[in-house]
């Protein structure tokens, strides 16, 4: 294709501004599918995108339009993920892309995840196309969004799209779409590329497909990828025969050739997503480019926990299903570990809490696995002491139960993160004091209109729980949250253990920062004691650094018969405990001679 008539973008949007109605639009509007297919949206593949609605793999869609200029134009849509757990993924598609549509929703206005995501499109040098969208509501205030867009992102947005202002959408009537993709056409740059120089081609994505293998979506920047070429994975060393070429329409449409400016997939008899990796460069294995394209990372895992089966009998189904989901997601990584009480399972690495819970949710919904999922821990770096036997040595650990004695401990680091907080000034009051409750350190607080924009440092630890849930449940939802990494540093760190009937229960050691020690340990006794059903005897329930106890609980013994207090009462509430009971004990773990529901061992470590 000739490269004039290319157009590369992305859709930047909030959570529910309508990045998926659009993009379903543009494609119908380009006939891409027939309106039976266009019946569910296209872009969102897994169930649990659509059920949570969040975007998590990025996918490309190529559209042909016939513009008004009677020209038809290619154009590459590409969907990239929209939560900050994704930030890399993200960055590869936005440096696929020469533009992006930026879609605020006209009775929202602009949110903290919109000014992340357009930040980003901004350092890519993308020329951004304002959308306002949802002008069908009520609420719509399309003139006012247009001027927050000004004031808070900084782009031109009033005045008409022609002037160099906003298309007013609304995806849902179908209101806007052409111009739309009018204002692509005019506003977004061609790529730029040579045919004649050696093949360089950037991954932007791959992904296991069980018939194809692993498919790899690139976008070529000079030279021509096609069938039967001999190609080099510059970073990740490895060479392969391309086997197919094509495009997603979105249905999938094998191509002679990818050329320069031209996002499309490969094949190339590839059978782990980890031999694929994002960001890698492609070239030709004979002639080929000497030098890799730029912002190659190697994503690291941020999150660690254990995951167990309910059902020790569970465990080999448990080791085929991670290896599996692990075919598709080269960014989670796990190794086999065992614990005391909860026998084998596995210690799974993620790159953010929402992370965790997909691939959480994904083992027991697609793989009808009961779990129990140990306390989420970030890496902590450890500088041990000499001794007379050992030299002094640094060790990163993510798991409480390698966490090294205190004695040997000169001082630890732990990872810090900048979150940008914006919410209506209402709730501003009640998201201060939960950022200083995890030990937050303010570093900016603007206004904008009703709304406060505040940034604070926060250690990664104190966020990775439930940070999220408690800051939407203050904010009623109206808050936004985005965070990145800013690195390490030295805390005053502990291990909890929290003992159940004088026993340490390893699912529940957990590292915490000596100030906020006291308190979390209360609140785990606390909580536990009405998690944990009553025994034959009584049960102390104790939280623990070393040998000092720091908070204690009781459960009183149970009188025998559950149902004692029922006699002479109506039969029907007697069988609903017994029911109950029995139920209950299905989803047990026995400690030492205690059962710990299932539920528990997350529930305990909510903080209030
Ligand atoms: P994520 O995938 O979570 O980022 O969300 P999204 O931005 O893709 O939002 P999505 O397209 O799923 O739309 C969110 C909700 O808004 C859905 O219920 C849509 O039906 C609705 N919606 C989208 N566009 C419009 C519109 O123009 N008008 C109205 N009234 N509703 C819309």
């Amino acid at each position: 294709t000739d490269l004039s008539k290319i157009r590369n973008f992305s859709i930047i949007a909030h959570i529910d501004h309508g990045k998926s109605t659009l993009a379903d639009r543009l494609i119908q509007v380009c006939g891409g599918l027939t309106d039976r297919e266009m019946s569910e949206q296209v872009l969102d593949n897994m169930d649990i995108e659509k059920e949570r609605g969040i975007t998590i793999k990025a996918q490309t869609v190529r559209l042909n339009y016939t513009a008004r200029d009677g020209e038809t134009y290619e154009l590459n849509l590409m969907d990239t993920p929209g939560h900050v757990d994704f930030a890399y993924e993200v960055s590869r598609s936005l440096a696929a892309c020469e533009g992006a549509l930026l879609v605020v929703d006209a009775a929202q206005g602009v949110e903290a995840q919109t000014l992340a995501n357009v930040y980003q499109s901004i350092e890519h040098d993308h020329e951004i196309v304002p959308v306002i969208n949802k002008v069908d509501l009520p609420a719509a205030e399309p003139d006012r969004v247009a001027e927050e867009i000004e004031e808070i992102v900084g782009i031109q947005a009033t005045g008409s799209w022609q002037e160099g202002g906003s298309v007013h959408t609304s995806a849902k009537t179908g209101l806007g779409i052409e111009d739309v993709l009018e204002a692509l056409v005019a506003r977004i740059p061609p790529p730029q590329g040579n045919r004649d120089a050696p093949l360089k081609a950037s991954l932007v994505d791959s992904w296991y497909d069980p018939y194809l293998g692993v498919v790899i979506l690139v976008r070529v920047i000079d030279g021509v990828l096609k069938k039967g070429l001999e190609v080099r994975f510059m970073q990740g060393g490895t060479q392969h025969l391309v086997d197919r070429v094509g495009c997603f329409t979105p249905k999938r449409t094998d191509l002679p050739d990818i050329g320069p400016g031209e996002i499309g997939f490969i094949t190339a008899q590839i059978k782990e997503v980890e031999q694929a990796r994002v960001g890698d460069t492609i070239t030709t294995v004979k002639g080929g480019a000497d030098k890799a394209l730029p912002g190659y990372k190697e994503v690291q895992p941020v999150v660690f926990c254990g995951l167990f089966p309910v059902d020790a009998a569970d465990f080999e189904k448990l080791r085929e299903s991670i290896g599996k989901l692990r075919l598709n997601d080269a960014s989670f990584s796990y190794e086999m570990e065992s614990s005391a009480a909860l026998g084998f399972g596995f210690r799974a690495g993620f790159l953010g809490l929402l992370h965790l819970e997909i691939i959480q949710e994904r083992l027991s919904r697609e793989y009808d696995l009961d779990l129990i999922t140990t306390a989420p821990s970030v890496v902590y770096r450890v500088h041990l002491g000499h001794t007379k036997n050992e030299d002094a040595k640094v060790v990163d650990i993510h798991n409480p139960a390698d966490w090294p004695d205190v004695n040997r401990i000169d001082t630890v680091e732990e990872p810090w993160i900048k979150a940008t907080i914006y919410t209506p000034d209402e709730y501003l009051g009640a998201i201060l004091k939960l950022c200083q409750d995890r030990r937050g350190v303010q570093t900016n607080l603007t206004y904008v209109g009703g709304r406060a924009q505040v940034t604070y440092e926060l250690p990664l630890n104190e966020v990775v729980f439930d940070f999220y849930d408690r800051l939407k449940s203050i904010s009623r939802g109206y808050a936004s949250f985005d965070y990145e990494q800013i690195g390490l540093r030295e805390g005053d760190l502990v291990k909890m253990n929290i003992m159940v009937n004088a026993e340490a229960v390893d699912a529940l050691s957990l590292i915490v920062h000596r100030s906020v020690a006291e308190e979390r340990g209360r609140g785990m006794c606390e909580r536990l004691k009405d998690l944990i059903p009553r025994h034959l005897f009584k049960i102390p329930i104790q939280a623990a650094i070393g040998g000092k106890i720091i908070a204690r609980e009781t459960i009183a013994a149970l009188r025998k018969d559950v149902t004692a207090k029922c006699y002479g009462g109506d039969i029907s509430r007697k069988k609903k405990l017994l029911d109950k009971q029995k139920k209950g004990k299905a989803r047990m773990r026995e400690y030492g001679n205690v059962s710990i529901p299932q539920e528990a061992f997350i529930a305990a470590l909510r903080m209030g």
